[in-house]
């Protein structure tokens, strides 16, 4: 596919008044922006801190966190360096800002880097709640994932992630010590007023 790169993360932050919940990493889909989640973040997380970057990966117009070379098939590679950019950049702006770890709130292609960076830079979050997502690397590396909390919400009529593909990024994540509460909804790959819900409450289960 056609992508172009840029570099660093244009992104919103959204100071929280309820110092209580940790605050939200927001991480949109392909083709979605900064804004894209900041409604559901308010809705979920009423009070949190938010920060939501784009993705600086560029598939035609449609900005991305990480390349791929076609529907579900990752370039592996740039995947790896994207993370570590993200991560870099989550960790500037916890300081900059004065937070703690955040709770990566990521759907589809944003779900995916937020599996990604569990597995690569699992100290740069909280948690994650990974709404529609894939197992970003075909061997997972091994990372300890000991006190995470991990949410999956699956669409069991999803037509872009395999049933079976979620669970084993499920397995991968529980195998690394994760707490892992996988879902299977009755939706697609858009998400449900189902989703929003479970999201609520998981989050404030935290
Ligand atoms: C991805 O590329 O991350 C997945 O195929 C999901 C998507 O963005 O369509």
């Amino acid at each position: 596919m056609d992508t172009v790169a840029t570099t660093d993360f244009i992104h919103v932050y959204e100071q929280g008044t309820d110092a209580s919940r940790p605050p939200l990493l927001l991480l949109h889909g392909t083709g979605g922006d900064e804004r894209d989640l900041l409604g559901l973040g308010q809705t979920v997380a009423p009070g949190a801190s938010l920060l939501s970057p784009r993705g600086t990966v560029l598939e035609g117009a449609m900005p991305r966190f990480f390349r791929r070379l076609a529907e579900g098939v990752f370039d592996e590679d740039d995947l790896r360096r994207r993370t570590h950019e993200l991560a870099d950049f989550v960790e500037q702006a916890r300081q900059r800002h004065g937070l703690t770890a955040p709770v990566a709130v990521g759907f589809s292609n944003g779900a995916n880097i937020a599996a990604s960076l569990l597995l690569l830079r699992p100290e740069v979050l909280a948690g994650a709640a990974l709404l529609r997502a894939m197992s970003p690397f075909a061997k997972p590396p091994q990372a300890d994932l000991v006190g995470k909390r991990v949410l999956i919400l699956s669409g069991a009529m999803d037509p872009i992630v395999p049933a079976e593909d979620a669970q084993r990024l499920a397995r991968t994540l529980s195998m690394g010590g994760a707490s892992v509460d996988h879902r299977i909804l009755p939706a697609g790959h858009g998400l449900s007023q189902a989703d929003i819900g479970l999201l609520k409450g998981w989050l404030a289960e935290a």
